[in-house]
């Protein structure tokens, strides 16, 4: 057994090689450059070589606690001066697409936050920049990289659990959505910036579903105006299925995020750690029941990373091993615009009470 979760364990190792390592240069030094793009960083031996906000206070105070040489005092001059490969963009998804030509027009290869566009045209848009100017570009859809989603994904793929016909994924958390004033008065919010990398996560392992269905909830006193309890169902082909159930506002006490993939051989389940007491929680985990391997029972397997900050390890080490050797980015941005298109088809479903082709 234990040989068999090495070559698991092989294939979703969060390392960037050495020589594929290039210098990065960052626009927006909120929260999350702050609290995962950095910390991840320094650990991958990853070089950031520049930094600017449109907020310099904020720049300037990112800059000195993670030790990044140099603050510009806009994207311009950093285009201009810095001698970044990589141009990492972490500033809300409204602000992203313009920001994101100026740096596809000269050249540079990009990694983009997510949602990587409010609207479908406008994520397209910029997937049409990437061909056009022959960039390299991802996502930062990094769940796609959490060591244990990674793991499940590897051993779906071994075929240990058959022929998957599920894919469930379950939240019930509360959410500090006062940490991001920008996002109180946003009419999409839970899809559009948390359930996005669940249901990016969903097409990871099944692809594009057929038809989408998704209600939206609000909790009496809730602090955003958008919904915070979102319930979509897909439907694929051949009776295959998948659900995304998320509430932000649990006034029970008792957070949970679990995920659940059934095949006809067996089946797997984790959770992830970090929603159990956001932002610094706990370990992550994964079990699976096979009869393929086969396992006696449920088997743990052991996740030793996390989703926040190690995955993000995983988003800029497949753009620079794409860079590097010509491999495939796991989040493209091109991809990702089918991401955005589920997105848009749940919110059309929710605004309709209809179910939604894609
Ligand atoms: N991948 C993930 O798991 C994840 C997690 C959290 C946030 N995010 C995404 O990252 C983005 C930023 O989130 P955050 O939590 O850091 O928000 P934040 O509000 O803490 O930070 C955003 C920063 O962007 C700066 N900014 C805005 N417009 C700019 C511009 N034109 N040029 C330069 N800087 C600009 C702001 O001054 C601010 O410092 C959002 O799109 C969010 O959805 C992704």
């Amino acid at each position: 057994m234990i040989d068999q979760f090495k070559e698991v364990a092989d294939a979703v190792r969060l390392e960037i090689p050495k020589n594929h390592r290039v210098p990065v240069a960052i626009v927006g030094a909120g929260g999350i450059v702050d609290g995962a793009h950095l910390p991840a960083y320094r650990k991958a031996g990853v070089k950031v070589v520049g930094i600017t906000d449109v907020d310099a206070e904020k720049a300037h105070d990112v800059a000195k606690r993670h030790g990044i040489e140099k603050v510009y005092d806009n994207l311009d001059q950093m285009l201009e001066q810095s001698q970044a490969v990589i141009f990492d963009i972490a500033v809300p998804a409204d602000t992203q697409p313009a920001l994101f030509e100026k740096i596809a027009k000269v050249g540079k290869n990009i990694l983009a936050q997510k949602p990587l566009a409010t609207t479908v045209e406008a994520g397209t848009a910029m997937a049409d920049l990437v061909d056009q100017y022959k960039i390299i570009a991802g996502v930062n859809q990094q769940l796609r990289f959490e060591e244990g989603v990674a793991a499940a994904h590897k051993m779906v793929e071994l075929g240990w659990i058959g022929e998957v016909s599920n894919f469930s994924i379950t939240v019930n958390l509360i959410t500090p959505w006062e940490l991001w004033p920008w996002a109180k008065d946003l009419e999409r919010l839970e899809i559009m910036l948390h359930s996005i990398h669940y249901h990016d996560l969903i097409r990871w392992f099944l692809g594009d579903p057929k038809t989408v269905f998704c209600v939206d909830g609000r909790t009496k006193g809730q602090y955003p105006k958008g919904e915070t309890r979102t319930i979509s169902t897909y439907k694929y082909a051949q009776g295959v299925s998948a659900l995304v159930h998320a509430n932000h506002v649990n006034r029970g006490g008792d957070n949970y995020a679990e995920y659940r993939i059934d095949g006809d051989k067996g089946s797997i389940r984790g959770t992830l750690g970090l929603l159990y007491d956001y932002p610094s929680g706990r370990v992550d985990t994964l079990e699976v029941n096979s009869q393929v391997v086969p396992t006696d029972g449920w088997m743990p397997y052991p996740v030793t990373t996390r989703w926040f900050p190690d995955a993000f390890i995983g988003t800029m080490g497949s753009v620079m091993s794409a860079i590097a050797i010509g491999s495939q980015v796991r989040s493209s941005v091109r991809d990702n615009v089918n991401t955005l298109k589920l997105v848009h088809a749940l919110y059309r479903s929710m605004d309709s009470g209809k179910s939604i082709d894609l």
